[in-house]
């Protein structure tokens, strides 16, 4: 059976099986993590508008507040706009990224009087009156206009209800200029008198230097039910230095501003006025051509049919919800619904762009989540550490079938290296290491033997791999690793200029060396995997283990020795303090990736950084001075508030206790990881979603499974559910994880003595395994039964008896 029909079997089984009769969406709360991250809170910043799966159209408001990077935001301020396409969880620029071609409504004004800016024109809206399920949103203004929107992949409609009083003097914004960064750099529009605008615009990257030029088309003619079209005209600034006073000309059919080297305050669009009380627009979005805009709404929404674009992308959802099956009405609510929303934003992950071999890559995201890669920037870029957690997941469900693998060959043979962090089609900034490299090697691992079938050149994937950590690109703050160095030293090294003439900012060494030796072990572990060379296995076990480098061992803090640290290219250390850049840094320090770093580690602490070596935690104990020793810096870690639930560089650290034997304390640590940061509410994440990383890790966390990278094993723990099913449409697989003597009791942040959180036996298909500590990739994807047994005290032996039973490590000849 191919994918493709697999998935259609799969599908149907699955929503039939659904005994509840409750369908999987209706437990989707999207509006987790939009509350407001002004202040210094950390914002989800979650997108709860419409869209389908891996969309590249996402469609919803646009707030007058910053920060608002994903346009919207749960609180009072005004709307600006409802617009097309939307970034989901990033951080970065607080005024967001795209927001491109808003549409706007306006009523009881004079055509040539109403106010179109976007600053008059903003309104608010009726306290609790947002709504948003999976492929559908709405929201009301104060003077009762209701906006709604629906979805397809490119395409989609937006509906204005009217207050019935309004007639005649209803009317539509269509905006050119004004994205969220308020960045136009160019473009034009024009009109037919039927009632189609073409737009076509530059703006600035969400996150980089770059523009990028995206193309709209509206259709406002309306066979369904008649707009009633009755006059239109284009608006736009009397001058770039007042802005603000703009001029609107009946009848004109078009306007065109050429690309200018700085963004233009020039406010500029359509302006249509209706007779009907009910607006209906229909949209489509490229990144190719304005003809092709509107082709795509063209084909995606032929018929103007509302129900069934909101119907079809409902379905998708379904589908990829119920790809984790709970039991929605045994288990415990709002586990479910932490467990939903989860999935959704985490397929939600903004990465479909078209299929355009020269503008999108589809690296893995076909393979893994179907999609085409790019556009949401943290895609391979901000998924430091537990790495990309987003897509490690969607490798266990894999959404729908891979469709073309043909541009990642493309990309390579332009830019050499592994894309990484882009941002609008654009490469962004580096920020970790090359964190595409885990997620390459990852897929090697788990799917290389099916390359072929799902159409993956996987030598071409090999040669990706060992190309980006070979070579050095000019600029490797935008794509690739600052390879010269990293080879000469075996670290990354302070003030040292690269004789290659290779420019890059000479920051986050230290952090940025650890992520390269996760890296490193990725091409090794593709390496094995595909029987390459007994030299390129040696060559890149070797560097796997360069973080050691980084180890100056002289190093104290809170009594514990040892700690992660910048270095000269003499050898010399340099020293930070390692609660540098901390949560509870008692001193201000730069800890981004600018060239005011000189801590050396990017947004994480050496406190925190130098826990991450999954490729050989049995080192990191033995550097730290033993288990207990690691033990006791892990609680410290913890109870001295180093830990940052909110980013991507301690997502691994509850679950480090497993390779000192102590699972016990990885269960404990990760309910209250859990209940302490995680909630329902609009402040529910406690960090940046990171399109999709946090739901990812928190899908993890839930389902006591915890991946590590570039491998097949999964780290196990006691689950917040009595059972669940993965299902595996491209295996065809599903597989039933029942936990035996499940306890609600432990659904806390503290579970009570005697509950049972500890997990005792782990059965795979009737045979007992030797560790409850971890499972591999293909008992989870295998199709069939795990049986998992927890009681009310830790097991004498922990994981199990002799050193299979702990995670692996390469150190220890693991993997
Ligand atoms: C899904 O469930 C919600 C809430 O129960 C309901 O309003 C909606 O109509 C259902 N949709 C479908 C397609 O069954
Ligand atoms: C909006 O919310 C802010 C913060 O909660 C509050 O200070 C302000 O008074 C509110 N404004 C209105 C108009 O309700
Ligand atoms: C329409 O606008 C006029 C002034 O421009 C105002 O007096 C009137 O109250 C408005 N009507 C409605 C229904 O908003
Ligand atoms: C609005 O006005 C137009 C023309 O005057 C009329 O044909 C239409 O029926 C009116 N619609 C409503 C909802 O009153
Ligand atoms: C922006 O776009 C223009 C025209 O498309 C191009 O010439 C320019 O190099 C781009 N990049 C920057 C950084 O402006
Ligand atoms: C719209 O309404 C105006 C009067 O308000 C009327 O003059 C005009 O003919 C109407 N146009 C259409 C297309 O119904
Ligand atoms: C009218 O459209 C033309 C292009 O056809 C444009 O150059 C001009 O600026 C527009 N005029 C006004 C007043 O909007
Ligand atoms: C690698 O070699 C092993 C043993 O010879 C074989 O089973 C496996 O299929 C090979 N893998 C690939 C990707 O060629
Ligand atoms: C890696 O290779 C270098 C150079 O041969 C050697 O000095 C180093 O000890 C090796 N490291 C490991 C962990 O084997
Ligand atoms: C190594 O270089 C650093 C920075 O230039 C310097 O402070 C240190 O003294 C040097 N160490 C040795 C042993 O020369
Ligand atoms: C670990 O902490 C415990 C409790 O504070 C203490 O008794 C023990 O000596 C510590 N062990 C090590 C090796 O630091
Ligand atoms: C998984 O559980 C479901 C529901 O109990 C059952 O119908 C199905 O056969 C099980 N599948 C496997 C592979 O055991």
């Amino acid at each position: 059976m191919g994918p493709l029909f697999l998935f259609i079997f799969l599908s149907r089984l699955i929503l039939s099986c659904n005994a509840a009769g409750a369908n999987l969406t209706s437990l989707v709360n999207l509006f987790i993590g939009t509350a407001s991250g002004a202040g210094g809170s950390s914002g989800g910043n979650s997108f709860p508008g419409a869209a389908v799966p891996h969309a590249m159209a996402k469609v919803g408001i646009d707030v007058s507040t910053t920060p608002r990077q994903a346009g919207y935001i749960s609180d009072n301020s005004s709307i600006t706009g409802i617009s097309l396409m939307h970034d989901e969880g990033t951080g970065g620029n607080t005024a967001g990224g795209y927001g491109i071609f808003p549409l706007f409504p306006l009523t009881n004004c004079s055509f040539s009087t109403c106010p179109v800016g976007i600053q008059a024109r903003a309104a608010l809206r009726a306290a609790g009156k947002d709504t948003a399920t999976p492929g559908y949103f709405s929201s009301t203004f104060v003077n009762g206009i209701i906006l709604e929107a629906t979805s397809t992949r490119r395409a989609g409609l937006i509906k204005f209800t009217f207050p019935p009083s309004s007639n005649g003097t209803n009317h539509v914004v269509v905006d050119l200029t004004n994205d969220l960064q308020r960045s136009f750099y160019g473009g034009s529009v024009s009109i037919t008198p039927s009632g189609q605008v073409k737009l076509q615009g530059t703006f600035l990257q969400s996150y980089g230097t770059d523009n990028y030029t995206a193309f709209g088309c509206y259709d406002f003619n309306n066979p369904v039910q008649d707009n009633k079209l009755s006059q239109f005209g284009t608006f736009q600034s009397k001058s770039t230095s007042s802005p603000s006073s703009i001029g609107i000309t009946s009848g004109n059919t078009s306007l065109s501003y050429p690309f200018t080297s700085n963004t233009s305050p020039i406010q500029a669009g359509v302006l249509f006025r209706f007779n009907a009380t009910v607006v209906t627009a229909r949209f489509g979005v490229s990144f190719i051509s304005t003809n092709q805009a509107c082709a795509n709404a063209e084909s995606e929404v032929p018929d103007w049919n509302w129900d069934a674009v909101q119907d079809a992308s409902q379905s998708k959802w379904e589908d990829v919800l119920s790809r984790v099956g709970v039991n929605v009405v045994d288990e415990d609510p709002t586990i479910v619904e932490l467990l939903y929303s989860s999935v959704d934003r985490l397929c939600c992950l903004r990465v479909s762009l078209e299929t355009d071999p020269g503008l999108s890559i589809t690296v893995i995201s076909c393979i893994l989540g179907s999609c085409e890669y790019d556009g949401g920037k943290s895609l391979l870029g901000f998924i430091v550490p537990i790495l990309r957690c987003t897509l490690l997941f969607l490798g266990y469900i894999p959404y729908s079938p891979p469709s073309t693998f043909d541009s990642l060959t493309n990309r390579m043979g332009r830019d050499c290296y592994i894309p990484e962090c882009r941002a609008n089609t654009k490469a962004g900034y580096v920020q970790g290491g090359s964190d595409g490299m885990p997620i390459l090697g990852d897929f090697a691992v788990k799917y290389g033997s099916r390359a072929s079938e799902l159409g993956v050149p996987i030598d071409d994937l090999y040669q990706a791999l060992v190309d980006t950590a070979e070579n050095t690109p000019p600029d490797w703050y935008r794509v690739g690793r600052q390879n010269t160095a990293w080879k000469t030293f075996g670290y990354i090294p302070t003030d040292w200029v690269d004789p290659s003439g290779s420019t890059g900012l000479p920051t986050r060494e230290a952090s940025r060396a650890f992520e390269y030796a996760v890296g490193d072990f990725a091409v090794r572990q593709a390496a094995v995997t595909l029987n390459k060379s007994a030299e390129d296995v040696a060559k890149y076990t070797n560097r796997s283990m360069n973080f050691v480098n980084h180890w100056d061992s002289t190093v104290s803090s809170d009594g514990f020795t040892g700690f992660a640290q910048r270095r000269y290219p003499n050898g010399t250390f340099a020293f930070s303090p390692p609660d540098a850049c901390s949560p509870v840094d008692p001193t201000p320090h730069s800890c981004a990736r600018g060239t005011d770093n000189d801590v050396g580690f990017y947004e994480s602490s050496s406190w925190e950084m130098s826990f991450f070596a999954p490729q050989s935690m049995s080192t990191i104990i033995k550097l730290m001075g033993g288990e207990e020793t690691f033990i006791n810096r892990t609680d410290h870690y913890f109870s001295k508030g180093y830990f940052q639930a909110g980013n991507e560089p301690s997502f691994q650290i509850p679950w480090v206790y497993h390779y000192a034997n102590r699972p016990d304390l990885t269960a404990l640590r990760v309910r209250q990881v859990v209940y302490g940061n995680f909630n329902t509410g609009i402040r529910g994440i406690p960090g940046n979603d990171d399109s999709g990383a946090m739901a990812a890790l928190l899908t993890f966390h839930l389902l006591g499974l915890y991946p590590v990278p570039a491998s097949k094993q999964l780290l196990i723990s006691s689950p917040f559910v009595s059972s669940y099913t993965i299902h595996n449409a491209l295996f065809g697989t599903e597989t039933n994880v029942t936990v035996q003597g499940f306890d609600k009791a432990t659904l806390t942040k503290t579970p009570p003595a005697g509950s049972s959180v500890h997990v005792q036996k782990v059965v795979v298909n009737g045979v007992e395994r030797d560790t409850v500590c971890w499972i591999d990739f293909d008992d989870i994807v295998g199709g069939g039964e795990i049986v998992i047994e927890v009681g009310p005290n830790p097991r004498d032996v922990g994981c199990g008896e002799g050193d299979a039973a702990l995670p692996s490590s390469l150190e220890k000849g693991g993997f």
